[in-house]
Order: C-alpha cells, then sequence, then structure tokens
C-alpha cells in the first residue's frame, strides 16, 4: 500500500516537472523514440556517394588509396604512438606491447599506394621504438608477423621499387632493418628450450620465456620472416632457429597426431617435441602453417621441397576429407576434423586458404587445386552477400553440428548458420578475390572486392575510422562494438584491395606469370631469394 502511494507521488512530481520543463522533455522524449525506432528498425546505411562513381580499376584504386589516408589521419590524430585506434571512442589500446602496431603495419601498405607524407611520418617514428622493453607479455607469433615482417618488408619496398620515397630519410629506411635485427636478438631467447621449438610467450623484464605448449601455427608462421632476415643480412642464426624447430612440424610425430597424410594436430609440446592432439584445421591453430609451407617453397625451390611436399598432402586430404558441402547446398566451407568425425563447422578465418590454393595450384601447375580454391573463393562470397551487410560472419555451422532454432532458421535461407556474427575488419575473403583475380584475371573478382569495401565501409566507417560491428545479418550491421581497429586492416584489408585494381608492378601476385615476391601471412610482401615461380 505504502509504496503504491508512493508511485503515485512519484508520477505527480514527475508530471509537474514535465509541465515546468515542457520543451527539454519533449525533446527528451521525442529522443528517446527516435533512439528506440533505430533499434527496433534498423535502417540500412546509404551507399557512399563515390561506390558507383568510380568504375575504373584505376578510379578504385584511388578510391581506396583516399579511404586509407582517412584511417591513417584518424589514428594518427587519435592514437598514435599507440598500438591501435578505438573508433567508436576516439580513443586507444595497446594490445601489441605499445611499440606502434598500426603505424609499423601501415607502412608497407603507404609505400606501396606511394604516399610521401604518411611514409614520412612512420619513418620518423619507427627508429624511436624500444623493443626492448614491455611490461606486457610478448608473443612471439605476433610480434614477429607484425613487427618484423612489417618492418623487414617496408626496408624492402623502400630500398626497392619504392626507393624513390626514402630519398630524405635513407638512415630511417636503414633503421628499419636494424630495429628488425634488435627486435630478433630480443625475442630469440624464445628459441631456448630442450627441442628448439620456441614458446609462445615471452616476459621481457624477467627474461623468461613461457607456456610448455604452442600451436603448429604459432611455430610453423616464424620461418618465412626469420629466413628473410638470414638472408638480407647475412647472418645465418635466424634462419637456423626456424629451421630446427620446423622440422618437427615437417615430420610430425606420434603418428596419431596425423590424422590424414599431412594435416597435424594443433597443439605441440615444446619440451618433447611432440604434438598432443590430432584436431587438424585451417583456423586458428593451424591456418598460417599450412599457409607458409607452399609460400616457402614461393620463396624458394630449393631450399623447401619438403615443405612443399606436405603442402600437397594436405591439400590433396583436405580436398578429400577436410572440406565439407552442407547438404542441400552448393557452398564448400572448411571444417576441422580429428579424422573420426567432422566439426561441421567454419568460419571468416578459413576464408584464406581459397588464395593459397590458387598460388599453389598455379605455381606447381596443378589445375585441381586452382578450381578447389576458386570453390572455396566463392562460397566465402556467397558468406558474404546472403546475409542482411553483404558482409561475412566470424563463425559459421550447418547440421548436423548443434544448432540454435535461430540458426536452424538461418540454414534454411542463407545456407549455414551463424554461430558468431560479429566482423573484425577481416582481410582473409578479400585476399583470396586478390589470389583468385591475378591467376584468372576475370574482373568479376575486382567487383566481389568492390562490393565488400562498398559494403564494409557503409557499416563499419565512424568520423576517424572503422569500428569492428556485432551482428552482420541484421539491416545495420548491429552495434558499433567500441572495441579495437585491428592493425591488420592496414596492412592487409587496405593493401588487398588496393592492390587488386592496381597496375602492375614487380609485386603483385603472378606478375608475368611469375611471383618475384611473395605475400607474408600478414599481408606484407618480401622479395623471394630463390628464382621466380
Ligand atoms: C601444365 O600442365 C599441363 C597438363 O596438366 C601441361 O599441358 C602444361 O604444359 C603445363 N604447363 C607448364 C607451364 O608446365
Ligand atoms: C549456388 O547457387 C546459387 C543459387 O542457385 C548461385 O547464385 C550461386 O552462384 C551458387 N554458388 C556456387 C558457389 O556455386
Amino acid at each position: 500500500m505504502v509504496s503504491m502511494r508512493i508511485i503515485r507521488i512519484r508520477i505527480l512530481s514527475l508530471r509537474r516537472a514535465f509541465k515546468k520543463h515542457f520543451v527539454a522533455s519533449a525533446i527528451l522524449l521525442l529522443l528517446a523514440v527516435w533512439f528506440a525506432t533505430g533499434i527496433l528498425f534498423p535502417r540500412a546505411p546509404e551507399r557512399p556517394k563515390w561506390a558507383d562513381r568510380a568504375v575504373t580499376p584505376a578510379q578504385r584504386a584511388e578510391v581506396v588509396k583516399d579511404v586509407f589516408k582517412f584511417a591513417w589521419r584518424g589514428y594518427y590524430t587519435h592514437a598514435f604512438p599507440n598500438d591501435e585506434l578505438i573508433p567508436l571512442w576516439n580513443w586507444y589500446s595497446n594490445s601489441r606491447n605499445g611499440w606502434g602496431a598500426t603505424a609499423v603495419e601501415a607502412l608497407g601498405t603507404a609505400a606501396i599506394m606511394d604516399i610521401p607524407e604518411i611514409v614520412d611520418q612512420i619513418l620518423d617514428f619507427i627508429p624511436t621504438i624500444d623493443f626492448t622493453k614491455t611490461k606486457d607479455p610478448v608473443d612471439l607469433f605476433e610480434t614477429t608477423i607484425r613487427y618484423l615482417g612489417g618492418m623487414l618488408s617496408a626496408y624492402e619496398l623502400l630500398t626497392g621499387p619504392m626507393h624513390h620515397l626514402a630519398h630524405n630519410k635513407p638512415e630511417n629506411v636503414e633503421s628499419l632493418l636494424t630495429q628488425s635485427t634488435t627486435l630478433a636478438n630480443t625475442l630469440k631467447f624464445a628459441f631456448d628450450t630442450p627441442t628448439g621449438i620456441p614458446r609462445k610467450t615471452l616476459l621481457l623484464d624477467k627474461q623468461m620465456a613461457t607456456g610448455s605448449i604452442n600451436t603448429a601455427s604459432s611455430i610453423g608462421t616464424l620461418v618465412l620472416e626469420w629466413t628473410r632476415l638470414s638472408d638480407i643480412t647475412g647472418d645465418e642464426q635466424y634462419a637456423a632457429l626456424v629451421d630446427k624447430s620446423m622440422n618437427y612440424l615437417l615430420n610430425p610425430k606420434p603418428q596419431i597426431t596425423e590424422p590424414y597424410p599431412g594435416i597435424v594436430g594443433t597443439w605441440v609440446n615444446v619440451d618433447r617435441g611432440e604434438f598432443t592432439d590430432a584436431w587438424g584445421t585451417w583456423g586458428g591453430g593451424g591456418d598460417s602453417f599450412y599457409e607458409y609451407l607452399i609460400k616457402m617453397f614461393v620463396y624458394d625451390q630449393a631450399r623447401f621441397g619438403l615443405n612443399m611436399e606436405r603442402w600437397v598432402k594436405a591439400i590433396d586430404s583436405t580436398i578429400e576429407y577436410v572440406a565439407e558441402t552442407p547438404q542441400g547446398g552448393n557452398l564448400t566451407f572448411l571444417t576441422h576434423t580429428t579424422g573420426k568425425s567432422l566439426d561441421h563447422e567454419s568460419g571468416h578465418l578459413q576464408c584464406f586458404a581459397g588464395g593459397n590454393f590458387i598460388l599453389g595450384g598455379k605455381i606447381l601447375n596443378i589445375t585441381r587445386y586452382i578450381d578447389f580454391g576458386l570453390k572455396i573463393t566463392e562460397s566465402c562470397h556467397e558468406m558474404y552477400i546472403r546475409t542482411a551487410t553483404g558482409i561475412g560472419p566470424e563463425t559459421i555451422s550447418w547440421p548436423p553440428a548443434r544448432m540454435t532454432p535461430e540458426q536452424e532458421n538461418q540454414f534454411k535461407t542463407l545456407g549455414f548458420g551463424i554461430t558468431n556474427a560479429n566482423f573484425d575488419l577481416r582481410p582473409e575473403t578479400v585476399e583470396s578475390y586478390y589470389y583468385a583475380y591475378r591467376v584468372t584475371k576475370d574482373r568479376k573478382y575486382q567487383d566481389w572486392a568492390w562490393e565488400a569495401f562498398v559494403a564494409i565501409v557503409a557499416h563499419t566507417k565512424t568520423r576517424n575510422g572503422f569500428s569492428p560491428i556485432s551482428n552482420v545479418n541484421k539491416v545495420g550491421g548491429g552495434m558499433k562494438r567500441g572495441s579495437k581497429q585491428e592493425s591488420f586492416l592496414f596492412s592487409e584489408l587496405f593493401k588487398y584491395l588496393y592492390l587488386i585494381f592496381a597496375e602492375e608492378t614487380e609485386i603483385q601476385v603472378n606478375y608475368e606469370g611469375r611471383n618475384e615476391w611473395v605475400f607474408s601471412t600478414e599481408g606484407h610482401p618480401l622479395r623471394i631469394s630463390g628464382t621466380a615461380v
């Protein structure tokens, strides 16, 4: 009873307040209604003005370059020299030890796009980074692919095809190499284990390496960057370290952890040099291990023949056992398996594989691999165009995997159920469009890349950058998530989008039918050391 009276009094006083501040209250009410309808009836964002105006590849490359500049400015103004911008809050984060990940990852792209102002800004910065100090744990794999790969690639571009950009800062360009060496010297104690397989995480202040197990991808994705460092500097120690640890992945033990020929488990015991499971995947934990098997063959056929043989085994097994076409559809996805049964799930990360099969098929002249790569690429394209935003989700599954009623409905209409609807500015699908275009020269892939680009800009753009979104299958894309704008937006997504429209240059994949450069897993091109294939 008492509470009823209190409520009535409250309502009365609310009414009085409403009368007293009528205009302000009315505005508040209208705002609330507007906000609620926005949530209940979300609108599709407008198509950017340039989307239909830019038609030729040259015009489209120019738009991608403008968008890259816009994103750089936002980061430089609000987050530099921290690792990433948080676009929704104009704030920053340091998920990569605070060494300026976005700046380092953007340098090669700025060079390829021929933007002297941005190249200068980053060249001034990199010599000032102290790679020997950080209070946060260092992830050997992430640090290698983002920082070491980013600096080595920029060094090769700025002493090679883009050397005109270095004219007033030759000593800063030289510093890219000395900083790479410093970084590798700082990290190399990770390999100081009974087997030579590196530990995953390093504490620099304590000079301690942790993790008694490490993944196939974390171990197997160092080989390109560390080998390149040796080949450029002439100091063999870096190549020797990765060479030794790769042996355990190329000759996996025990036998049962290789569920199909070439397909390996995910976790490796660093102290014993043995795999601990037989869960094979083209997603996180396995992905770039397989990717680098064939890329090392591109890098140097004479030295990396065994890597190629292992890749061929893995691809044959993948086509036969690990790829799955969900019932009643025409899409083919790569799932995970222990050799007993398939997991019936896949995702955006696996979409790089299309491009990897196309690259390998082209250099080995095996049409079957190219065709399979194109099929995976097409399925990832369908993952994009069938959603409400035109952007593909993070992860999917299909029957007989256990699914919610909503996912079952999605399966009926889309051909896959969405298990994680986020989009994190990931590059893998566009990366595969790039390889598909470079090898077939079919302009359809350029159009697919353009439509993905338009959808991504329309749905993720903020005032100063691009934000991860929460629901690719909701009109409008759901919410901007308030999380970081990953540095790979700069090294991969923008670069592949630019290069698919850009003119022929020596760094392009399949340039005059050969590859003089090879792209790292993080989109950083490195010059090959053998003869071009
Ligand atoms: C590629 O393979 C086909 C047969 O599969 C052969 O006819 C062709 O000559 C090969 N091309 C090269 C460049 O080796
Ligand atoms: C699958 O079928 C749909 C509709 O029949 C078609 O539009 C699409 O291109 C096909 N996709 C593949 C990968 O074959």
